[in-house]
């Protein structure tokens, strides 16, 4: 019994504490280097976030498809070759903003993780997880044999990012108006099991400059934070920030620290992050913007690479 009871509470203080391996961290005050820059997508709006198959070598970037309204929850997500050619898209209607979006390889397919059901806000409920097939639409409203995943049992908002380095599903959900993170076992959450979650915290108070949350990625046990508006929304000043916590303490770790990537491209509204690890075994952390005019804006993708050990 007391064995037991030691157990347990051993248990309790484990779950709130240090789960995740330390790896390096990305040093958030060196240079980004260009992917590319200007690629137009499937359709003409804003990019919201991408994400690589890292397996399979393939980048998809999701946006709010052409001619639906904001708040409708209707996406189309473009598959680009690394070169930023546009290789195909896919639509989904009624499943959310596009805050972010994962990708996960299935043998040679891509499997992606995306919010859906979409609420009245325009953001997704739950998500889902779905092959990428060219020209194929999804509809939240008539696919509901699509299994739906709420990671988080009380949350209200979800999207997902994959650090396909570590092998995790990491989640940002809202809970009573409130935005945290949640780390689980990638393996364990696509077999359903959310049951032990590797981190779990509120998303403290970040200081930045804009308190404009534009997307997120995780590279082992840190996560990083794109944030700000573009120069429209801004009147022109350059005010992109990029931070990183801790997911073993919830604390930051380095910023928020000013990105000038791209800093000379019109418009210019930082959109997305996410994690590629080249052949060369080069760990990269990617930071997205959009550009261009309303009604033709383009996609730039930016890398930065240099570790602190
Ligand atoms: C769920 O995943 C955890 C690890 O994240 C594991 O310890 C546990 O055994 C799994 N549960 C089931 C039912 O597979």
């Amino acid at each position: 019994m007391r064995i037991t009871s030691l157990l347990s509470v051993l248990g309790l203080i484990a779950s709130a504490v240090a789960q995740l391996p330390e790896t390096p961290r990305f040093d958030l005050t060196q240079p980004s280097y260009d992917l590319f820059r200007s690629k137009k997508l499937g359709g003409v709006t804003v990019q919201q976030s991408f994400t690589f198959d890292n397996v399979n070598r393939r980048l998809f970037v999701a946006q709010r498809r052409d001619g639906s309204d904001t708040k409708a929850g209707d996406l189309t997500i473009s598959q680009l070759d690394f070169s930023g050619n546009l290789l195909g898209s896919m639509d989904l209607l009624g499943c959310g903003h596009g805050v972010n979006i994962a990708a996960q390889a299935v043998g040679d397919a891509t499997y992606l993780w995306t919010e859906t059901d979409t609420a009245s806000s325009g953001y997704g409920q739950r998500l889902w997880r779905f092959e990428f097939v060219d020209g194929l639409t999804l509809d939240s409203a008539k696919d509901t044999d699509i299994e739906r995943i709420l990671p988080v049992a009380d949350a209200d908002r979800c999207t997902c990012t994959i650090d396909p380095v570590s092998n995790n599903l990491v989640v940002r959900y809202q809970r009573d108006s409130k935005q945290n993170i949640a780390v689980f076992d990638l393996d364990e959450a696509t077999a359903g099991n959310f049951s032990t979650p590797l981190a779990d915290f509120l998303i403290p108070d970040l200081n930045d400059l804009s308190n404009v949350f534009q997307g997120y990625t995780a590279y082992g046990n840190y996560i990083y934070f794109l944030l700000g508006e573009s120069y429209d929304a801004s009147s022109g000043v350059l005010n992109s920030q990029v931070v990183s916590l801790d997911l073993n303490t919830g604390k930051i770790a380095q910023g928020p620290v000013m990105t000038r990537a791209g800093s000379t491209l019109e418009f210019r509204e930082p959109e997305g992050m996410a994690i590629y690890k080249t052949v060369a075994g080069e760990v990269r952390l990617f930071l997205g913007f959009a550009s261009g005019k309303a009604g033709d804006r383009r996609c730039n993708l930016f890398y930065k690479n240099a570790l602190v050990f």
